[in-house]
């Protein structure tokens, strides 16, 4: 099982390294994570344990539509998925792209800010077009501009995958025991009751003035950080908390997490502008405990 969509600063390839900080002697247990993405850690905790409450967030209303179509209606989202692939693959190059952003201004059309009160139709025409669009986009990359419309263009895939059936099972039926929410990190946060081991991914501070770009629904600033820190502060007496951020080269989150424990990994990422060009830079993992899984077998699998 992977995940189904790709998704800006997704965790697949860090999850060999982030593993090493999962909190030990852990195999049942409850799992939150705020900023859900494209869920890499979710899929990847689902495939190695055994997870009891599931509450799973993000703040982008198109996103939770796709998953909560997942989670409730796969069946039909997989033959709509296959005719629009079928539809794709019958196609020339020209009529693909023509196809394309017919199928992004169609998207771009419908609009709501809250996933949760969307009639079924709703649900599977957003979804489905949501995960044509990432897999036949540039890159894969769902990439928005400042009214939050859907701008990446056509990417010029030949015969793209858009429907992988088995996976898209497999991942309907890791989300049947979630609950899934579309609101503020905050209030999800507010919200946990129990033990949970909590990971968050927030969208990172930027490593240079030129690094910063809008992949996300919204903004994510340094107010938005320190009030992340603040939270997870006041509720980290009863929870695991493991938090992924950029290393700033600043002392700016030693500050925010002085009570945390923080640790360093290093990632490939694309270094320059045009993003051919890849390198490892350094990235922080925080925590809230030491008593890391590293100390112990690392037998877990990798799928992805
Ligand atoms: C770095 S991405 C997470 C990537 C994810 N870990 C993955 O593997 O794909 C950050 C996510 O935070 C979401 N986000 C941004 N602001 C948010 C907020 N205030 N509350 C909740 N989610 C937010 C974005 O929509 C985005 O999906």
């Amino acid at each position: 099982m992977k995940p189904f969509i790709k998704w800006a600063g997704g965790k697949n390839f860090v999850l060999a390294s982030l593993q090493n900080f999962f909190p030990s002697k852990q195999n049942n247990f409850n799992y939150a994570e705020p900023f859900l993405g494209g869920g890499a850690m979710f899929f990847y905790l689902a495939n190695n344990f055994n997870l009891q409450k599931i509450v799973l967030n993000d703040v982008s209303p198109k996103l939770i539509a796709t998953y909560l179509a997942v989670q409730k209606y796969c069946k039909q989202l997989v033959v709509l998925l296959n005719n629009l692939q079928q539809q794709y693959w019958q196609s020339n190059q020209e009529q693909q792209k023509a196809l394309f952003y017919q199928w992004r201004e169609a998207f771009n059309n419908i609009s709501f800010s809250c996933p949760l009160s969307l009639n079924k139709s709703t649900i599977l025409e957003v979804s489905s077009l949501f995960i044509a669009l990432n897999k036949t986009c540039f890159n894969g990359l769902f990439r928005t501009n400042k009214q939050n419309a859907f701008n990446s263009p056509f990417g010029y895939h030949l015969k793209p995958t858009i429907i992988d059936e088995h996976n898209l099972q497999k991942c309907s039926q890791a989300l049947q025991k979630a609950s899934i929410t579309c609101q503020d990190f905050s209030e999800t946060l507010n919200n946990l009751t129990d033990n949970f081991f909590i990971y968050l991914d927030p969208p990172y501070k930027p490593i240079s003035k030129t690094s910063s770009f809008n992949s996300y629904f919204g903004d994510f600033n340094d107010q938005s950080q320190q009030k992340l820190a603040l939270l997870l502060q006041q509720i980290s007496h009863q929870h695991h908390i493991l938090l992924s951020n950029s290393d700033d080269g600043t002392d700016f989150f030693t500050n925010l997490y002085s009570d945390f424990f923080i640790n360093k990994i290093a990632v490939a990422r694309s270094i320059n502008s045009k993003g051919k060009a890849r390198g490892k830079i350094s990235e922080l993992v925080i925590s809230n405990y030491n008593n890391f899984l590293q100390n112990e077998q690392q037998s877990l699998e990798f799928n992805f």
